[in-house]
Protein backbone atom coordinates (compact mmCIF):
# COMPACT_ATOMS: atom_id res chain seq x y z
CA UNK A 1 0.00 0.00 0.00
CA UNK A 2 1.09 3.57 -0.93
CA UNK A 3 2.42 5.26 1.99
CA UNK A 4 0.11 8.57 0.68
CA UNK A 5 -2.74 5.95 0.74
CA UNK A 6 -2.24 4.70 4.10
CA UNK A 7 -1.50 8.37 5.52
CA UNK A 8 -4.79 9.05 4.55
CA UNK A 9 -7.00 5.90 5.72
CA UNK A 10 -4.77 6.04 8.99
CA UNK A 11 -6.07 9.91 9.31
CA UNK A 12 -9.51 8.50 8.74
CA UNK A 13 -9.35 6.47 11.01
CA UNK A 14 -7.80 8.44 14.08
CA UNK A 15 -10.82 11.02 13.33
CA UNK A 16 -13.02 7.82 14.11
CA UNK A 17 -11.18 7.17 17.34
CA UNK A 18 -11.01 10.68 18.81
CA UNK A 19 -14.72 10.79 17.99
CA UNK A 20 -15.62 7.59 19.64
CA UNK A 21 -16.71 6.85 23.26
CA UNK A 22 -16.68 3.62 23.37
CA UNK A 23 -13.74 2.00 21.29
CA UNK A 24 -13.83 -2.26 21.18
CA UNK A 25 -10.75 -3.46 19.24
CA UNK A 26 -11.29 -7.15 18.35
CA UNK A 27 -8.05 -8.78 17.05
CA UNK A 28 -7.17 -12.94 15.19
CA UNK A 29 -3.64 -14.23 14.30
CA UNK A 30 -2.60 -11.47 12.03
CA UNK A 31 -2.28 -9.11 15.00
CA UNK A 32 0.65 -11.48 16.09
CA UNK A 33 2.31 -12.95 13.07
CA UNK A 34 4.75 -9.47 13.09
CA UNK A 35 5.83 -11.27 16.45
CA UNK A 36 6.76 -14.21 14.71
CA UNK A 37 3.69 -16.54 15.68
CA UNK A 38 2.44 -17.90 12.45
CA UNK A 39 -1.57 -17.38 11.90
CA UNK A 40 -3.90 -19.97 10.39
CA UNK A 41 -4.98 -19.35 7.09
CA UNK A 42 -2.61 -17.05 5.33
CA UNK A 43 0.40 -19.10 2.57
CA UNK A 44 2.61 -20.99 5.23
CA UNK A 45 -0.31 -21.02 8.08
CA UNK A 46 -0.70 -23.82 11.00
CA UNK A 47 -3.69 -24.75 8.98
CA UNK A 48 -1.49 -25.29 5.53
CA UNK A 49 0.70 -27.12 7.79
CA UNK A 50 -1.40 -29.06 10.08
CA UNK A 51 -5.26 -30.65 9.00
CA UNK A 52 -7.41 -28.85 11.20
CA UNK A 53 -9.66 -32.00 11.67
CA UNK A 54 -6.59 -33.28 13.79
CA UNK A 55 -7.39 -30.35 16.52
CA UNK A 56 -10.83 -31.14 17.51
CA UNK A 57 -11.13 -31.96 21.35
CA UNK A 58 -12.96 -35.76 20.91
CA UNK A 59 -9.78 -36.52 19.22
CA UNK A 60 -7.54 -35.38 22.05
CA UNK A 61 -9.23 -36.99 24.25
CA UNK A 62 -9.65 -40.01 22.35
CA UNK A 63 -6.49 -41.29 21.26
CA UNK A 64 -2.67 -40.74 22.44
CA UNK A 65 -1.56 -39.98 18.71
CA UNK A 66 -3.77 -37.50 18.56
CA UNK A 67 -2.59 -35.64 21.64
CA UNK A 68 0.96 -36.28 20.36
CA UNK A 69 0.14 -34.72 17.03
CA UNK A 70 -1.88 -31.78 19.18
CA UNK A 71 1.08 -31.11 21.26
CA UNK A 72 3.12 -31.32 18.29
CA UNK A 73 0.76 -28.59 16.55
CA UNK A 74 1.19 -26.25 19.73
CA UNK A 75 4.87 -26.75 20.43
CA UNK A 76 6.14 -25.94 16.43
CA UNK A 77 3.35 -22.92 16.36
CA UNK A 78 1.66 -21.42 18.93
CA UNK A 79 3.41 -22.91 22.30
CA UNK A 80 5.75 -19.63 22.60
CA UNK A 81 5.57 -17.96 25.81
CA UNK A 82 8.86 -16.21 24.20
CA UNK A 83 7.21 -14.10 21.91
CA UNK A 84 7.12 -10.32 22.50
CA UNK A 85 4.09 -7.64 21.40
CA UNK A 86 5.05 -6.35 18.45
CA UNK A 87 3.88 -2.06 17.60
CA UNK A 88 0.52 -3.45 16.68
CA UNK A 89 0.23 -4.55 20.12
CA UNK A 90 1.74 -1.63 21.68
CA UNK A 91 -0.57 0.88 19.46
CA UNK A 92 -3.76 -0.69 21.07
CA UNK A 93 -2.26 -0.53 24.37
CA UNK A 94 -1.32 3.63 23.66
CA UNK A 95 -5.37 3.90 22.95
CA UNK A 96 -5.78 2.02 26.38
CA UNK A 97 -3.06 4.66 28.16
CA UNK A 98 -4.86 7.45 26.41
CA UNK A 99 -8.33 6.67 27.89
CA UNK A 100 -9.80 5.67 24.40
CA UNK A 101 -10.15 1.98 24.80
CA UNK A 102 -13.18 0.23 26.43
CA UNK A 103 -11.63 -3.57 25.66
CA UNK A 104 -9.89 -5.99 23.34
CA UNK A 105 -12.13 -9.26 22.37
CA UNK A 106 -9.20 -11.70 21.04
CA UNK A 107 -9.36 -14.75 19.27
CA UNK A 108 -5.23 -15.36 20.18
CA UNK A 109 -4.05 -17.50 23.15
CA UNK A 110 -0.70 -15.88 22.70
CA UNK A 111 -0.74 -12.82 26.10
CA UNK A 112 0.60 -10.71 24.02
CA UNK A 113 -2.07 -7.37 24.26
CA UNK A 114 -1.40 -7.74 28.55
CA UNK A 115 2.68 -8.02 27.83
CA UNK A 116 1.91 -5.10 26.04
CA UNK A 117 0.10 -3.32 28.32
CA UNK A 118 -3.39 -3.91 28.06
CA UNK A 119 -5.25 -4.82 31.84
CA UNK A 120 -6.45 -8.24 32.01
CA UNK A 121 -9.44 -7.20 32.45
CA UNK A 122 -10.21 -5.15 29.63
CA UNK A 123 -8.72 -8.46 27.17
CA UNK A 124 -11.45 -10.84 26.47
CA UNK A 125 -10.03 -13.93 25.52
CA UNK A 126 -12.69 -15.96 23.71
CA UNK A 127 -10.36 -19.36 23.07
CA UNK A 128 -8.39 -19.06 26.37
CA UNK A 129 -5.02 -18.48 26.90
CA UNK A 130 -1.34 -20.79 26.00
CA UNK A 131 -0.28 -19.31 29.50
CA UNK A 132 -1.74 -22.63 31.17
CA UNK A 133 -2.01 -26.16 30.96
CA UNK A 134 -5.11 -27.53 32.78
CA UNK A 135 -5.65 -31.54 34.02
CA UNK A 136 -8.73 -32.68 33.19
CA UNK A 137 -8.74 -35.36 35.93
CA UNK A 138 -7.48 -33.14 38.62
CA UNK A 139 -8.14 -29.95 37.50
CA UNK A 140 -4.61 -28.97 38.44
CA UNK A 141 -3.05 -25.77 36.42
CA UNK A 142 0.30 -26.14 35.61
CA UNK A 143 2.20 -22.31 33.82
CA UNK A 144 3.20 -23.22 30.26
CA UNK A 145 7.06 -22.67 31.57
CA UNK A 146 6.31 -25.57 33.76
CA UNK A 147 5.42 -27.71 30.67
CA UNK A 148 7.23 -26.39 27.85
CA UNK A 149 11.11 -27.67 28.84
CA UNK A 150 9.14 -30.83 29.13
CA UNK A 151 8.25 -30.91 25.34
CA UNK A 152 11.44 -29.25 24.52
CA UNK A 153 13.47 -32.44 26.03
CA UNK A 154 11.33 -34.30 23.98
CA UNK A 155 8.77 -35.61 26.12
CA UNK A 156 5.64 -35.85 23.32
CA UNK A 157 2.35 -35.63 25.40
CA UNK A 158 3.01 -34.73 28.67
CA UNK A 159 0.94 -36.47 31.85
CA UNK A 160 -0.03 -34.44 35.09
CA UNK A 161 2.42 -34.96 37.88
CA UNK A 162 0.16 -35.44 40.45
CA UNK A 163 -2.31 -37.67 38.94
CA UNK A 164 -0.51 -38.51 35.74
CA UNK A 165 -4.03 -37.52 34.26
CA UNK A 166 -4.37 -35.99 31.23
CA UNK A 167 -2.98 -32.58 30.60
CA UNK A 168 -4.60 -30.17 28.14
CA UNK A 169 -3.95 -26.84 26.56
CA UNK A 170 -6.20 -23.87 28.62
CA UNK A 171 -7.36 -23.50 25.14
CA UNK A 172 -10.51 -24.07 22.55
CA UNK A 173 -10.13 -26.46 20.85
CA UNK A 174 -12.76 -27.10 17.82
CA UNK A 175 -15.52 -29.02 19.55
CA UNK A 176 -15.25 -27.06 22.48
CA UNK A 177 -17.65 -24.49 24.05
CA UNK A 178 -16.01 -21.10 24.41
CA UNK A 179 -15.85 -19.87 27.99
CA UNK A 180 -19.39 -18.75 28.36
CA UNK A 181 -19.19 -15.50 30.65
CA UNK A 182 -16.16 -14.26 28.59
CA UNK A 183 -18.48 -15.02 25.47
CA UNK A 184 -21.27 -12.97 26.93
CA UNK A 185 -19.47 -10.07 28.05
CA UNK A 186 -17.42 -9.65 25.05
CA UNK A 187 -20.91 -9.71 23.40
CA UNK A 188 -22.05 -6.87 25.55
CA UNK A 189 -19.24 -5.02 24.52
CA UNK A 190 -19.44 -4.93 21.09
CA UNK A 191 -23.05 -3.87 20.81
CA UNK A 192 -22.26 -1.30 23.13
CA UNK A 193 -19.71 -0.21 21.75
CA UNK A 194 -19.99 2.90 19.04
CA UNK A 195 -16.41 2.41 17.13
CA UNK A 196 -14.83 -1.43 16.40
CA UNK A 197 -11.56 -2.14 15.17
CA UNK A 198 -10.75 -5.15 13.48
CA UNK A 199 -7.20 -6.18 13.55
CA UNK A 200 -5.84 -9.35 11.77
CA UNK A 201 -8.72 -11.52 11.38
CA UNK A 202 -10.11 -13.68 8.55
CA UNK A 203 -13.66 -13.25 10.09
CA UNK A 204 -14.41 -17.05 9.20
CA UNK A 205 -14.85 -18.77 12.58
CA UNK A 206 -17.97 -18.43 14.77
CA UNK A 207 -19.11 -17.27 17.14
CA UNK A 208 -16.12 -14.94 17.15
CA UNK A 209 -16.56 -13.67 14.51
CA UNK A 210 -20.20 -12.80 15.26
CA UNK A 211 -18.52 -9.84 17.50
CA UNK A 212 -17.86 -7.58 14.59
CA UNK A 213 -21.96 -8.25 13.23
CA UNK A 214 -23.17 -7.08 16.15
CA UNK A 215 -21.36 -3.87 16.59
CA UNK A 216 -22.09 -3.24 13.31
CA UNK A 217 -25.96 -3.92 13.85
CA UNK A 218 -25.79 -1.56 16.85
CA UNK A 219 -24.82 0.90 15.42
CA UNK A 220 -20.98 1.05 15.51
CA UNK A 221 -18.68 2.76 12.94
CA UNK A 222 -16.13 -0.42 11.71
CA UNK A 223 -13.29 -0.18 11.21
CA UNK A 224 -10.54 -3.14 9.61
CA UNK A 225 -7.13 -3.43 9.15
CA UNK A 226 -6.48 -7.05 7.23
CA UNK A 227 -3.71 -7.97 4.99
CA UNK A 228 -6.72 -10.09 2.97
CA UNK A 229 -10.04 -9.31 2.21
CA UNK A 230 -12.88 -9.95 5.11
CA UNK A 231 -16.63 -10.64 4.74
CA UNK A 232 -17.04 -7.25 6.36
CA UNK A 233 -15.22 -5.64 4.37
CA UNK A 234 -18.12 -3.97 2.76
CA UNK A 235 -19.82 -2.80 5.88
CA UNK A 236 -16.74 -1.07 7.11
CA UNK A 237 -16.17 2.74 7.02
CA UNK A 238 -12.17 2.34 6.62
CA UNK A 239 -10.30 -0.76 5.10
CA UNK A 240 -6.35 -0.50 5.63
CA UNK A 241 -5.23 -3.39 3.54
CA UNK A 242 -1.69 -3.10 4.89
CA UNK A 243 0.39 -4.66 8.03
CA UNK A 244 -1.15 -3.84 11.25
CA UNK A 245 2.24 -2.99 12.64
CA UNK A 246 2.69 -0.29 10.56
CA UNK A 247 -1.24 0.58 10.59
CA UNK A 248 -1.82 0.78 13.93
CA UNK A 249 0.86 2.96 14.54
CA UNK A 250 0.26 5.64 11.83
CA UNK A 251 -3.25 5.58 13.31
CA UNK A 252 -2.58 5.84 16.89
CA UNK A 253 0.02 8.65 15.84
CA UNK A 254 -2.79 10.47 14.12
CA UNK A 255 -4.65 9.93 17.52
CA UNK A 256 -2.26 11.42 19.60
CA UNK A 257 -1.87 14.59 16.94
CA UNK A 258 -5.45 15.61 17.04
CA UNK A 259 -5.05 15.30 21.34
CA UNK A 260 -2.59 17.05 21.35
CA UNK A 261 -0.61 13.73 23.37
N1 LIG B 1 -1.00 -7.45 9.33
C1 LIG B 1 -2.31 -7.44 8.97
N2 LIG B 1 -3.01 -8.57 8.67
C2 LIG B 1 -2.33 -9.74 8.75
C3 LIG B 1 -0.98 -9.83 9.12
C4 LIG B 1 -0.31 -8.61 9.42
N3 LIG B 1 0.98 -8.59 9.77
N4 LIG B 1 -0.61 -11.15 9.10
C5 LIG B 1 -1.71 -11.85 8.72
N5 LIG B 1 -2.74 -11.01 8.51
C6 LIG B 1 -4.12 -11.35 8.17
C7 LIG B 1 -4.24 -12.47 7.16
O1 LIG B 1 -4.32 -11.92 5.85
C8 LIG B 1 -5.58 -13.12 7.57
O2 LIG B 1 -6.66 -12.49 6.90
O3 LIG B 1 -4.70 -11.84 9.36
C9 LIG B 1 -5.69 -12.81 9.06
C10 LIG B 1 -5.46 -14.03 9.94
O4 LIG B 1 -6.57 -14.88 9.75
P1 LIG B 1 -6.55 -16.36 10.35
O5 LIG B 1 -5.22 -16.98 10.10
O6 LIG B 1 -7.79 -17.03 9.87
O7 LIG B 1 -6.63 -16.14 11.93
P2 LIG B 1 -7.93 -15.86 12.79
O8 LIG B 1 -8.91 -15.04 12.04
O9 LIG B 1 -7.47 -15.35 14.10
O10 LIG B 1 -8.53 -17.35 13.00
C11 LIG B 1 -9.63 -17.47 13.89
O11 LIG B 1 -9.41 -19.86 13.74
O12 LIG B 1 -8.20 -21.81 13.77
C12 LIG B 1 -8.96 -20.98 14.54
O13 LIG B 1 -8.84 -20.82 16.87
C13 LIG B 1 -8.19 -20.42 15.70
O14 LIG B 1 -8.48 -18.26 16.78
C14 LIG B 1 -8.30 -18.90 15.52
C15 LIG B 1 -9.52 -18.76 14.63
ZN1 LIG C 1 -3.90 -34.25 37.60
Amino acid sequence: MENRDLNALAARAADLIVGSQKLVVFTGAGISTESGIPDFRSPGGIWERFDPDDFTIDKFRSSPDSRRKQWRILKEGLLTDKAAPNAAHIAVAELYRMGKLDCVITQNIDNLHQKAGVPDDRVFELHGNMQFVLCLDCGRRYPLGDIKPRLDRGEEIPDCLECRGMLKPDIVMFGEQLPYDVLQEAGRRAMASDLFIVIGSTLVVYPAAFMPLYAVEAGAGLIIVNLSATPMDDRAAVVIRAKAGEAMSAVVAGVKERLGR
